[in-house]
């Protein structure tokens, strides 16, 4: 792999994905990792990411510096090219003026890192931390007013470093730039793509089965749908499908998963109601993290109690459940905190949400994907748009779209407004735009409302619209006020007790996209 060293960036992920879509495939590894694991993993190209620290100050982060001498070639970038460069000998200080956004950049020499650049480019900064003097054997390929080194290269130890931001999208030659360092100074392939990770997963997935009989949690999403239609090339009728109807899912669910996964790709499938269990489960819990270990080890126990009926459904008879399925993907595993050394933003019920006496072997194909390459590789695998395309829905389902206890009647009112927002808004043909609308019940909040000459006291329910790239980052969605308006009128009027609509107007950060 090409491993993207963190150092606390905000754009780590970007830097990861930038060089996935140079179709070369990339990790994410923390700062801490010591450089000889780092090594192990025979990694093709380093890349060092920006980070809030300055390298001058005591106790920043840095890198055992004989990672530029282990052959491997290397890219800095913002504050990973200060480290380069102050390690290796350079002289990197406080700038006499910080750049923040969109700035000039001056190509010195458009070879190497820069070959081909025009001699002005438009590049995104964000230091007050410059490098003064290259260290030896560097030549400087680029200048800005405030950053006297803004490039440099060593091509001789195949050492790359820039100041600027390459991987976010306002910087226009930044991808060019990636890709000149994977493909020209790296010497890497592009063979990085659907139909090799296809190849790749089910080779592995093979392996680590065997004969076993498999099952695998359908929620519904895209993610578990073509977890499953991978494993199901990998080792067909040893899998069976279960899907499980805990209580907490949207109007129509049930039904429409039975009908369109079956359809489309022929898998066994046995679907359990177990709203009771989970709901008797959920009975009085408010706190999101509890509610989201609750419905992670019921979901577990669930797929337990399941087994002899996959057996029996299976034909296999004496045998037992060995492996379950999940449809787990790297940002679920980065913000559940697995991802070596970042922080437990929010126990994703299939990551952090499992009990620890699990019985089952997890296989988690796309364990290492982001969510855009998992839908190229349902495509690949020729599932129907319907299901590539299905907005994301969180295993937890309407239970951490209601802040407060849940509770059947509140499930009722809040499935009905979700249904409406997304008739409404598919009505207006914006699936596509739209990364996902949570729609969330602010259940104990209550405010004074008039319907029918009467007064209410109701509560409110929220809009969330978001686009993204891969939800590791959002933006709220701009929807025409005109479709707001009308899912604003049919949910006051056709949800009881209901009396207002909000919209939530937050990214992420600092928000995250659903509530709990
Ligand atoms: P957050 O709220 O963390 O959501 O910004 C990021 C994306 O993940 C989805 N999500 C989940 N998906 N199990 C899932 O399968 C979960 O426990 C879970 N929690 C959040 C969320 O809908 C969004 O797409």
């Amino acid at each position: 792999p090409v491993l993207v060293v963190d150092f606390g960036a905000q754009y780590a992920q970007l830097i990861a994905r930038r060089v996935r879509e140079a179709n070369v495939y990339s990790e994410l590894v923390p700062h801490s990792m010591p450089v000889d694991e780092m090594l192990a993993k025979d990694p093709k190209a380093i890349i060092l990411s920006g980070g809030p620290a300055s390298v001058y100050e005591p106790g920043a982060p840095s890198i055992d510096p004989k990672v530029f001498d282990a052959g491997v070639p290397v890219l800095g970038i913002c504050y990973g090219f200060q480290v380069m460069a102050h390690e290796l000998g350079g002289k990197v200080d406080k700038a006499a003026l910080g750049e923040y956004g969109k700035t000039a950049a001056v190509i010195d020499d458009a070879e190497g890192l820069l070959a081909g650049s025009p001699a002005d480019q438009s590049v995104w900064m964000s230091h007050g931390v410059a490098v003064e003097q290259a260290p030896e054997g560097f030549e400087v390929l680029a200048h800005t007013d405030g950053a006297p080194v803004a490039a440099m290269q060593d091509p001789v130890r195949r050492l790359y470093g820039v100041q600027w931001h390459p991987e976010v999208r306002h910087t226009p030659l930044g991808q060019k730039l990636i890709e000149t360092f994977l493909h020209e100074c790296a010497g890497l392939d592009s063979d990085w793509d659907a139909s090799s990770i296809i190849e790749d997963q089910v080779a592995k997935i093979r392996a680590q089965v065997g004969d076993a009989q498999v099952i695998c949690g359908l929620s519904g999403g895209v993610d578990s749908a073509v977890a499953a239609a991978l494993v199901h090339k990998a080792v067909g009728d040893q899998l069976t499908c279960v899907f499980v109807d805990h209580g907490l899912l949207r109007k129509g669910e049930v039904e429409q998963v039975k009908h369109d996964f079956v359809a489309a790709t022929g898998i066994r499938l046995i679907a359990v109601d177990a709203a009771d269990d989970f709901l008797d489960a959920l009975k009085g819990v408010t706190e999101p993290e509890r509610k989201r270990k609750i419905i992670g080890e019921k979901f577990i126990r669930t797929f337990e109690k399941a087994q002899r009926q996959v057996i029996a459904e299976a034909g296999a008879e004496g045998k037992e459940v060995k492996f379950l399925v999940q449809g787990t993907l790297y940002p679920d595993v980065v913000e559940s905190g697995g991802g070596d050394g970042a922080a437990n933003i929010k126990s994703h019920h299939n990551v952090g949400g499992l009990p620890e006496d699990l019985k089952f072997e997890l296989v988690e194909p796309l364990r290492t994907l982001f969510k855009d390459e998992v839908r190229a590789i349902g495509t690949e695998l020729g599932l129907p748009d319907e299901i590539v395309w299905r907005q994301p829905f969180p295993g937890p389902g309407l239970g951490i779209r209601i802040i407060g206890e849940i509770t059947r009647e509140r499930l009722d009112v809040l499935r009905e407004a979700d249904a409406i927002a997304r008739e409404e808004l598919s009505k207006a043909g914006l699936d596509r735009d739209i990364w996902q609308c949570p729609v969330v019940l602010l259940a104990d909040v209550h405010s004074v409302g008039v319907q029918g000459d009467e007064r209410t006291y109701g509560s409110p329910i929220v809009l969330r619209p978001v686009s993204s790239e891969d939800a590791m980052t959002a933006d709220w969605s701009r929807v025409p006020y005109d479709v707001l308006a009308t899912i604003s009128t049919r949910i006051t009027n056709e949800c009881r007790q209901i009396n207002r609509v909000v919209l939530d107007v937050t990214s992420k950060p600092p928000a995250t996209i659903e509530w709990e």
